[in-house]
């Protein structure tokens, strides 16, 4: 692909994103429970990263999440490094408004004492918008003021970043599957080498893997067709097009292997026009899926699961084989970790001691 496909690439991307951002916020960030269980998984391993450099390497850190979406990262973060007393008042005003906070995101004094700013890039300005109302939301504006900051740009342009604090630069929940093919992924990773490579700083590029795109895809992506559309491995039928959104009535979850799901159909303004319809998998498309690992639904929305050894050939590649680590999620959390992947340019060393530990 030359460069002017990737960048009608890209400009149609970012419209997809600029459109769900609202529905991508309730279904897939609050909703999906394997999503969830991957992002949680996702988050305690960047804890422990984290207090390992501030307090085994006496590091100060600069944490930086390209595709940051809509906020995830900063939010969590941001929480746990306010103070106690503030923690407090939060979890006690969120449970009289019968909204959620996530109790990993509790006040950490070591994270408050060395993780000393978080920022981001995204596209999709509307991503960036609700990611400053959360924020604010979460009574975070005194980090957001400053510290804590979000551009809206490309995550292909990441300039070479300072060595203190410590970089970590990081994309995640498989960012890369929706960074325009695998041009663009290819792009990300040279994106991410250049951010740390200097400085000596840390990547992280934690994604999905191929091989678990029929245990975790399929129904994965059948249970958020209300935010990205109708998967064409499911039979077109009269509600498939754009006009029409179908809403599952039941999540379905990894290793279901059942080919049908029923949704609720609801026209533009939200009125439903049917109740309990089932879609049904077509098999050569469902396979035709599965063997490219390519996800496609009957709008523009497109995600790519990259397999184990796509990433390894990247690595090799595109980043410095001698100070990278590729591991599959499997070796960090046996359950949650699954579905997962992660490459790792560790440009200084800083995580050996760490995985030495931990037997990896
Ligand atoms: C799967 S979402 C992850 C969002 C967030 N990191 C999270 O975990 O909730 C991917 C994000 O990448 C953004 N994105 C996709 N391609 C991009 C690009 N080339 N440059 C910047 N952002 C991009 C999308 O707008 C979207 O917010």
């Amino acid at each position: 692909m030359n460069q002017d496909t990737l960048t009608q690439h890209y400009e149609r991307d970012k419209r997809v994103w600029d459109d769900c951002a609202e529905t991508y916020e309730q279904e897939i960030v609050e909703g999906h429970p394997d999503v969830t269980a991957y992002e949680a998984f996702e988050e305690d391993f960047f804890d422990r990263l984290l207090l390992h450099l501030i307090r085994d390497k006496g590091r100060q850190v600069h944490l930086y999440d390209v595709g940051c979406g809509s906020a995830r990262l900063h939010l969590r973060y941001g929480l746990k490094v306010s103070d106690e007393d503030r923690f407090e008042k939060e979890v006690r005003e969120s449970v009289l408004n019968g909204r959620r906070l996530n109790p990993g995101c509790q006040y950490d004094p070591v994270l408050a004492h060395g993780l000393v700013s978080v920022g981001g890039v995204d596209f999709a300005a509307n991503m960036i918008k609700l990611a400053e109302h959360k924020m604010a939301f979460a009574g975070l504006t005194h980090l957001t003021d400053g510290r804590w900051y979000f551009e809206e740009g490309s995550a292909f342009d990441l300039e070479p970043m300072p060595a203190d604090p410590l970089p970590v630069v990081v994309s995640v929940c498989n960012s890369i599957g929706v960074t325009q093919g695998p041009t663009g992924a290819v792009e990300l990773f040279k994106s991410m080498r250049r951010a740390v490579e200097r400085s000596e700083g840390i990547a992280i590029i934690s994604a999905y893997r191929a091989e678990a795109i029929e245990s975790f895809a399929l129904g994965n992506y059948e249970s958020t067709m209300n935010v990205c559309g109708q998967p064409r491995w499911l039979r077109r039928g009269e509600y498939s097009s754009p006009d029409f959104t179908k809403l599952p009535l039941a999540y379905k979850r990894a290793h279901d292997p059942n080919p049908r799901i029923t949704v609720d159909v609801l026209d533009k303004d939200g009125q439903v026009v049917e109740n309990s319809y089932v879609l049904e998998r077509d098999p050569a498309a469902t396979r035709e899926t599965i063997d490219t690992a390519h996800i496609t639904t009957h709008t523009d929305y497109e995600s790519h699961w990259y397999s184990f050894a796509q990433f390894d050939e990247w690595i090799n590649q595109l980043w410095d084989r001698s100070k990278s680590y590729h591991i599959s999620g499997k070796s960090l959390d046996a359950l949650r970790g699954e579905p997962a992947q992660f490459a790792i340019l560790d440009m200084g060393g800083w995580i050996d001691d760490l995985f030495n530990r931990w037997g990896i």
